[in-house]
């Protein structure tokens, strides 16, 4: 898919920007902050994702402003369809699909899909075991969106447990009140661990392959899902009720230890991705180079998965990455989206390939120029 028209006005430091991409290139220039990671924030927040940076969304509109909207045309092999987000301060945000005000995010999250690499990124490998888990489960979201469902509903079931926890901690409710929650718990839980199975051995694979091109064949690259209920073995079996009765029994051990301290101690929100380069973890012994290399690799991973399910190739926003990776790791990403439409943000023209040609914006205190 690609987006065939933006218009962006108040977000961030945005002003005034309206502009027809390229269906190929669009290259993002400018000096530091002039607005260039906005520039792409503000087009993927039209996914329904959150801001890949993290921000909140009270912090879409600029600082000394009092409304922010944003808009793009997206085309696929289908149609071509307007997604708009608007938000006035202090009140909620309205987002508009092909002129029909819409009550979520969910419309827009099936209708423009995109995948951004970002220098943060690294923290998949690096960071806390819920970066990975993120990483996980936002990519099995964009291929089945009742994944998101299913971590909702988790989340909910998670807090109301801890929240009664509390409780029986301090006498205000009893104990044998928190089994209800370990059976609802266990059910979804079980949903979620072999989604998460399932998806990262596809990744598994796809990695492999990518990583031991972009290492001139030098290296191994293995992602292994480390679930806190589970044993690898027990995903040769179909999920069915003796999987959720695992879970269930699981999370009834911990339950005493859970009521001592106030918090869950089981489950998927325990649930971490193994990831090894040459056999040991690339997170305690990677050097920053194999780091960066698998973050990118997971990335493209996921946006081949994504394309091998769908027709409509995601859009690909890719921020200050470039101008960090030599030549020949430029042209192993750019073999490998060579199909999608991408944006990318640099201070630095020299620093791209030249043979990436297509259209050049010009962005200067958050202004087209
Ligand atoms: N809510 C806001 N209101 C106004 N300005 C904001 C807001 N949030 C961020 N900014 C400003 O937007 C400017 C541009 O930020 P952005 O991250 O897009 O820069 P950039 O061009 O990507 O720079 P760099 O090359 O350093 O990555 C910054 O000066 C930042 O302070
Ligand atoms: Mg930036």
């Amino acid at each position: 898919m690609i987006i065939t028209f933006a218009e962006i006005d108040g977000f961030k430091n945005l002003s005034g920007i309206s502009f027809a991409p390229d269906k190929k290139y669009n290259i993002i220039v400018g000096e530091n902050a002039q607005g260039k990671t906005n520039l792409l924030e503000a087009m993927w927040i039209l996914s329904g994702c959150k801001s890949f940076r993290g921000s909140k969304e009270k912090d879409y509109i600029n600082l000394y402003g009092n409304r922010m909207s944003a808009k793009i045309k997206v085309l696929d092999s289908v149609r071509e369809q307007k997604i708009e987000f608007d938000m006035i301060k202090n009140a909620n945000k309205n987002i508009v699909l092909n002129g029909v005000k819409q009550k979520g995010t969910r419309a827009i999250f099936d209708v423009f899909k995109c995948i951004a690499f970002i220098p943060d990124d690294v923290e998949i490998i690096k960071g806390s075991p819920e970066k990975r888990r993120n990483f996980i489960d936002m990519a099995s979201s964009q291929l089945n969106p009742a994944f998101v469902a299913n971590i909702n509903k988790s989340n909910v079931i998670i807090n109301q447990r801890n929240a009664l926890l509390k409780l029986i901690l301090q006498n205000k409710a009893k104990a044998d009140s928190l089994e209800i929650w370990d059976r609802q718990a266990s059910v979804v839980g079980a949903e979620i661990s072999y989604m998460r199975y399932g998806y990262i051995k596809k990744i598994n694979e796809i990695c492999g392959k990518l990583y031991n091109t972009i290492s001139g064949g030098n290296e191994l690259l293995e992602l292994e899902y480390k679930s806190n209920v589970y044993r690898l073995s027990d995903f040769d079996v179909p999920i069915g009720n003796d999987a959720i009765e695992k879970y269930y029994n699981k999370m009834r051990e911990s339950a005493d230890y859970d009521i001592r301290t106030g918090t869950t101690h089981t489950g998927v929100n325990r649930d971490d991705v193994i990831i090894k380069i040459n056999g040991v973890s690339a997170k305690d012994y990677g050097s920053q180079g194999q780091i960066k290399s698998t973050a990118l690799v997971m990335k493209m991973a996921q946006a081949e998965i994504f394309m091998k399910k769908s027709k409509d190739a995601p859009v690909v926003f890719l921020d200050d990455v470039m101008g960090e990776l030599d030549e020949n790791r430029q042209k192993f990403i750019f073999d490998i989206i060579r199909n999608m439409q991408v944006f990318l943000t640099t201070p630095n023209e020299s620093a791209i390939l030249p043979e990436i040609k297509g259209k050049i914006l010009r962005i200067h205190g958050g202004k087209l120029i």
